[in-house]
């Protein structure tokens, strides 16, 4: 079976950090968010992957070398404007003509999904279309899908108001397509596989079949929800066999570690600094004498100087912090300086 991964969105959710490279492309604990995505199908021994991509996007030699790495073929299928979730799926058709399914992956979760048990539900029931569903405590933001006790879906509601909220599974991003499927979506036109496609599927009387995922899914899309992957990642939520191994500096002489820290190799954290709770340091940075990083994240080659503080932050790469710098409750873009002694995100100011 080959797969297709949709990674033509915005990441609008994800600015500032999407302003200068692909959601895909953000390092979630020091990889690339793709790898996690390309380590699972790999476990799954797929071979071809597709990627739906927009021609103008940038990085997509850099997915297509990741792709390498795993030794899979990546090949790229681009949309000259955006054709919506499943117009890029129907513009891709050519590259699965002879594929009876395919699997189909959005671009921005992080899962431990059991792809063969799926593939198997799918190819025993021979449903149009298998959906994998989630569950969770607030749907509102997710697509949530209704679905009855044979396993058959009976609704679809995109972003469910709190009146339309009547179950807790959601379509978490994961799709198993019939030839039928891909065929019933319109050639050349931008279409919602969530709000057209997958309703209209049902309106017409075909099967459309949900699996329940009881394992660890995220989708990584805002920067709330990156944040709590890296700390579900650091806490060890995700099981291993899902995860590349990520080089790290493994001694940090005279440097506190207080949590669940991670530093990349090539970056130098001097001693006298303090590492607390969920802490990840991209390659090449410096974080200097006597600072302190308390749920953080930096990016690749951040250089924090002496004394400075970073609190339940995510600093952008290349970004300098002067000495003495107070960063709380802070997301800081690519590129950014703060000066000596400067205060982010804690006002001095009185209220009035
Ligand atoms: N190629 C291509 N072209 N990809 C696209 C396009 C497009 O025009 N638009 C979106 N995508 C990709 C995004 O990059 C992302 O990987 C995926 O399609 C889903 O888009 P999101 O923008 O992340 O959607 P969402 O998170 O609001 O909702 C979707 O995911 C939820 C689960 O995470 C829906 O599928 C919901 O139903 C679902 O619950
Ligand atoms: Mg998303």
């Amino acid at each position: 079976m080959k797969a297709l991964i949709l990674i033509g969105g915005q990441g609008t959710r994800l600015r500032p950090f999407t302003l200068n490279r692909c959601k895909c492309l953000l390092p979630l604990v020091n990889r690339p968010l793709i790898t996690y995505q390309l380590a699972l199908l790999k476990r799954f021994g797929f071979k071809e992957v597709v990627l739906a991509a927009n021609a103008s996007q940038p990085g997509l030699s850099e997915i297509t070398r990741l792709g390498k790495e795993f030794s899979l073929s990546v090949k790229l299928s681009l949309e000259k404007s955006p054709l919506g979730t499943a117009g890029a799926i129907r513009n891709a058709a050519p590259f699965f003509k002879k594929e009876k399914a395919i699997l189909v992956f959005n671009g921005d979760f992080v899962a431990d999904f059991n792809l063969e048990r799926i593939i198997a539900l799918h190819q025993e029931r021979n449903p149009v279309a298998t959906i994998i569903l989630a569950k969770v405590r607030n749907p509102s933001s997710y697509g949530l899908v209704v679905m009855d006790e044979r396993g058959t879906i009976r609704k679809f509601v995109e972003k469910p108001a709190p009146e339309e909220i009547v179950a807790d599974t959601i379509n978490a991003g994961v799709y198993l397509l019939s030839q039928e499927a891909i065929n019933f979506i319109p050639a050349k036109k931008n279409v919602s596989i969530e709000r057209e496609t997958f309703p209209s599927l049902l309106t017409s009387g075909q099967d459309l079949c949900g699996y329940i995922h009881y394992g660890y899914w995220l989708d990584v899309g805002s920067i709330e929800s990156f944040i709590q992957a890296t700390r579900d990642i650091l806490d060890g939520r995700l099981s291993r066999e899902f995860l590349l191994p990520v080089k790290e500096e493994k001694i940090l002489p005279g440097v506190k570690i207080e949590g669940q820290a991670i530093v990349a190799p090539g970056s130098l954290v001097k001693p006298g600094a303090i590492l607390r709770g969920h802490v990840v340091i991209g390659p090449g940075c410096y974080v200097d004498q006597d600072c302190l990083l308390e749920e953080a994240v930096l990016f690749e080659q951040v250089s924090i100087k002496k004394g400075s503080v970073v609190q339940r932050s995510l600093v952008g790469r290349e970004s300098i912090l002067g000495s003495n710098a107070r960063l709380t409750g802070s997301v800081l873009a690519d590129g950014s300086y703060v000066g000596d002694f400067s205060c982010l995100g804690e006002t001095k100011f009185s209220e009035q």
